[in-house]
């Protein structure tokens, strides 16, 4: 059984991979067929099931899943995606990938996520899609968005990274959204160290995806290895963005956890909450009534100007910790190519200097948020 192990004391996140994904990976390796075939299929059929949408098309990353649905739903050049500037750089570059122009609006100030209620005033004419992020697991309001999308005529390429388990009145990921888009990076709830997928309830548009995953071939190396070797053709250009069998045969045994890992995660959070929520400078984004929480991440906003101080003492008693994130049309290539400015979206800028994520993952020990609170304390109090 393979244990993983840190030099961090607290560290910030461990994976729980062992002897299911070692095992599925050496059933792939006694098969001729490394790339995508049939563990990616099944890997495919199970994550569909889970969400309850038709359609999943496994891919190399969450980054790519954004860059391909808006290929698919045929943006690009000219084009504008309204998006969040609260959220990792990926779904603006995906944006970008596709040709599109990445429009910001601010985010929620109790949430941090995009605040619906400003997108009608950031449609123009050349707007074509929507790209909400479900920040750190709670879900937008995707039934409001889904409402003035239809009334514009727009796309919503939903970026789920942060939430495969999560639900809001009901709503999954991938169901409202003409696609869902999610990551399988390293430290994401289901990890194959680097990959993605996109989900959809429409089959045409999952056909096209499934052929953009792939320079825009017709065939693959599994239906080489099924059918022996045909002429292919390539109707139409893509990307090579597929998912091969590796990836996929450590992704199926952690569906099975699935559920459990959320349920610890979700206890974690509670542990936290009720060990923080008296300290002074301290508070945390609210969850919604409705929202069922994926808890992906555990950030708590540190005012005062104190959040790069308290990064320094924590890192200095070696506990992990992020930022996700510094409100990201203030880093400098969305400054210098877009002309971006402080001020310009105050809330997601205010909640960027706030920032700090806690170490946070399935199996974290209790003592461990006990030393983070503790140090917490410590710290703030004193600056109190
Ligand atoms: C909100 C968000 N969107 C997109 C991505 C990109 O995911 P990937 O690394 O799979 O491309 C991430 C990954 O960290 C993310 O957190």
């Amino acid at each position: 059984m393979a244990t993983v192990v840190s030099k961090t004391k607290v560290p910030f996140f461990l994976h729980d991979l062992g002897q299911p994904e070692l095992d599925a990976i050496a059933e792939v390796l006694a098969n001729p067929i490394l790339t995508t075939g049939e563990w990616v299929a099944r890997f495919e059929q199970r994550f569909a099931d889970y969400l309850k949408v038709s359609q999943a098309i496994a891919l190399t990353s969450c980054t790519g899943a954004i860059h391909l649905s808006l290929a698919a739903l045929g943006i690009g050049e000219g084009d504008e995606v309204i998006t969040t500037p609260m959220t990792f750089i990926a779904t603006a570059t995906g944006i970008i990938q596709s040709g599109a122009r990445p429009v910001f609006v601010d985010v929620e100030a109790e949430t941090g996520n995009l605040d619906v209620s400003r997108v009608e005033a950031a449609i123009t004419e050349r707007t074509r899609a929507i790209v909400p992020v479900h920040l750190y697991g709670q879900m937008c309001d995707m039934r409001a968005l889904r409402e003035i999308a239809d009334r514009y005529g727009l796309f919503i390429v939903e970026d789920a990274a942060h939430c495969v388990e999560g639900r809001r009145d009901g709503v999954r990921p991938g169901e409202l959204g003409d696609t869902a888009c999610f990551s399988f990076y390293a430290t994401k709830n289901l990890t194959c160290g680097e990959g993605g997928a996109v989900v959809t309830n429409d089959r045409q548009l999952a056909e096209k995806l499934r052929l953009l995953r792939l320079h825009g071939m017709n065939k693959n190396a599994n239906d080489r290895h099924r059918e022996g070797y045909q002429h292919w053709d390539m109707p139409t250009f893509g990307w090579k963005y597929n998912m091969d069998n590796l990836q996929a045969a450590m992704l199926l045994p952690q569906m099975e956890r699935l559920d459990e890992n959320w349920h610890k995660r979700a206890e974690l959070a509670r542990t936290y909450e009720t060990r923080l929520w008296d300290i002074p400078h301290l508070s945390r984004p609210v969850t919604v009534p409705g929202v069922d929480h994926a808890w992906h991440l555990f950030p708590v906003w540190i005012g005062g100007n104190q959040r790069d101080r308290v990064i320094e003492k924590l890192q200095s008693q070696n506990i992990g910790v992020m930022v996700n994130y510094r409100a990201i049309h203030l880093l400098t290539y969305f400054r210098d190519t877009f002309g971006f400015r402080e001020g310009d979206f105050p809330i997601a800028e205010k909640i960027g200097d706030a920032n700090l994520s806690l170490p946070f993952y399935p199996n974290m020990p209790r003592e461990h948020v006990d030393q983070v609170a503790d140090e917490l304390t410590r710290v703030l109090e004193r600056s109190a």
